[in-house]
């Protein structure tokens, strides 16, 4: 579709601005070097005018959301709200607790959520606001601490108790406040808190209280600030959901406006702003991010992306048919297969420490890469007479949880556990542009922009996948035949899990094997073969795991399949360790 500047303009305005978008540069008027050198002044400055009034007005369509900031003061459920509010389809986005009240009205969100934290109002150190947020006529929702902090800041009274009150309890609504409009007299509700307030901030009344606390929730209608001891955000106070829709939609009066369609929309568009006519190249794991990253990009900008699939010789079994299949024969995605398994296996051969078997494949990685991005430019000039200045942009599956900056505050667990995975992580060195258009998206959103943009449920819903690949998951020297035999022990784990349902309802299911062999007995025969661990756990996001109770069938029939059908193992066994203290993966 073509349309002239004025159509873009008006289009991007209605929400056509995709279809029309990549094409309006097209139809500016061309210099020519027969018009005299005025007119092509003339023309150069009003197309830059044209293109600076469509770039303004696309990027005020897209920034248009209602939006919900959530002041983070190191709650291990900072993040939790910022869900629920998003699962209302709401925007919301956090933000340091000390950001000023003047960049908040920049951000012009419509509500402010003050999250709970680890401290006690009188510490050293605790973290604060600045109280000007709380003239900003903004409505205000302070939770556990964030409530504290509002009753400290406008003159109420905080009594410090060394004793913290955790867990469940009742709520008793004791007025019509809007915040528990149409939740009745009592509901259930969890708690987690240290100091509580005493005295009542000029303007503030209760709207409801607990056995232990007369001001389990206060209020100041009139300047629509509100405030709660309780967490309405975990699934253990089960109207909380109910208490933030009041909040969101009947006090901020925010719409309903972030859903997985206007976001695909809005992220094409920026995708095409930034990248304009230039060529996009990412490398594809076949995990959920990159692929729906690759799948939003192909949506976006078509060829001018092209994925790169590193066959590291440390694949699942079946792995790089599954990603051809998809990206390259449905999706019609450009895509480069590079198959360095040899070289990667050369590399390992000996090697047996693990951290030292990750250096040696990101390593690898990154060279592989650069070869098949120089490799890209080469073909492409090959093929077209008209030469493309490079792959100038790097497209990446950033996701929101990973750029967060998170709060370091003394006692919150959230900040203790760090990850150490980059591996396939590109140096800067290589002058790429990052483009990240999913860095907004928690996973669960990524997984529906991912349904929604037709990726297939087995790529969506796939478990993790670390970068290194089964070399982590093979204690000890990695060689051809350790990998095969894994690989075998491994497809069975996938398809038991899948067939019994079990599948998505875990986080990881993989096999492990081990450096290990013992003696068994086969048939009449006397085996001395390898051991291989199942490791399945349940995990919100990694960091900490527990390992699944499976029926004892599913574990027996796993078993047995295992030592019956693959060659070179006698053993099963079943890893019953947390995380912490061990990790998901061996290595
Ligand atoms: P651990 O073993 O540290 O793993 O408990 C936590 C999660 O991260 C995955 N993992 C990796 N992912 N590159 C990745 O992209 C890696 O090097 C890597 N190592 C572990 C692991 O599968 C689990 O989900």
């Amino acid at each position: 579709m073509q349309c002239s500047p004025v159509a873009a303009l008006i289009l991007s305005n209605s929400g056509a601005v995709r279809k029309c978008n990549r094409n309006w540069n097209a139809v500016l008027p061309a210099r020519d070097k027969s018009f005299p050198k005025n007119a092509n002044r003339a023309i150069r400055r009003t197309n830059t005018a044209c293109r600076k009034l469509i770039r303004s007005v696309k990027r005020a369509a897209t920034s248009a959301h209602s939006k919900i900031l959530i002041l983070d003061f190191g709650s291990q459920y900072t993040q939790v709200i910022a869900r629920r509010i998003r699962e209302l389809q709401v925007y919301s986005e956090i933000v340091r607790f000390d950001t000023p009240a003047a960049e908040i009205a920049r951000l012009s969100p419509k509500g402010l959520v003050l999250s709970g934290g680890p401290a006690s109002v009188y510490d050293k150190g605790a973290p604060h606001l600045d109280p000007e947020i709380f003239s900003l006529g903004i409505p205000v929702l302070g939770i556990c601490y964030g409530m504290q902090l509002m009753a400290h800041h406008l003159g109420g009274q905080v009594e410090f108790s060394a004793r913290r009150e955790y867990g469940p309890g009742m709520l008793h609504v004791t007025n019509s406040s809007q915040l528990f409009d149409g939740i009745g007299e009592q509901i259930d509700i969890w708690s987690s808190h240290g100091d509580k307030i005493t005295a009542l901030p000029a303007g503030f009344r209760a709207a409801a209280r607990t056995e232990n606390s007369p001001f389990a929730a206060i209020e100041d209608p009139q300047r629509k600030l509100y405030a709660l001891q309780f967490h309405p955000e975990v699934s253990h106070t089960p109207r909380g959901k109910e208490i933030l829709q009041n909040f969101v939609y009947h006090i901020c009066r925010c719409t309903m406006d972030w859903t997985m369609g206007s976001f695909i929309e809005e992220a094409c568009a920026r995708i095409r702003e930034q990248v304009g006519d230039q060529k996009v190249v990412l490398g594809l794991s076949g995990g959920v991010d990159s692929s729906v990253t690759a799948a939003l990009l192909h949506r976006a900008i078509g060829d001018q992306l092209t994925c790169i699939f590193v066959n590291n010789g440390l694949l699942r079994s079946r792995e790089e048919e599954i990603v051809q299949r998809v990206f390259g024969e449905n999706f019609h995605v450009r895509l480069k297969y590079v198959d360095a398994s040899e070289r990667f296996l050369a590399l390992l051969k000996g090697v047996t420490d693990p951290e030292t078997k990750r250096k040696i494949i990101g390593n690898e990685f990154i060279k592989v890469f650069q070869e098949a991005t120089e490799e890209l430019l080469e073909e492409d000039h090959r093929k077209s007479a008209r030469k493309h200045g490079g792959y100038k942009f790097l497209a990446q599956g950033t996701l929101y949880p990973d750029v967060i900056e998170s709060v370091s505050i003394e006692g919150n667990p959230a900040q203790v556990i760090k990850s150490h995975h980059n591996v396939g992580g590109l140096p800067e060195k290589m002058h790429f542009e990052l483009v990240e258009p999913v860095r907004q998206l928690f996973k669960d959103e990524v997984r529906q922009a991912g349904l929604q943009l037709g990726l297939p449920k087995e790529i969506v819903y796939r478990q993790p996948f670390p970068g290194p690949g089964l070399a982590v998951r093979i204690l000890g020297e990695v060689t051809p035949e350790r990998l095969s035999i894994l690989r075998e022990a491994d497809t069975i784990v996938v398809s038991e899990m899948e067939s019994s349902d079990w599948y998505y309802r875990v986080w990881q299911s993989f096999a492990v094997l081990l450096p290990v062999r013992s003696v068994g007995v086969m048939g009449d025969q006397r085996t001395y073969e390898n051991t291989v661990v199942l490791r399945i756990v349940e995990s919100q996001d990694g960091m900490t795991a527990d390992w699944v109770r499976l029926p004892y069938e599913l574990l027996a029939r796993i078993s047995a399949r295992i030592s019956n059908e693959v060659k070179g193992v006698n053993r099963v066994c079943y890893d019953i360790s947390s995380k912490p203290p061990s990790t998901i993966e061996w290595e």
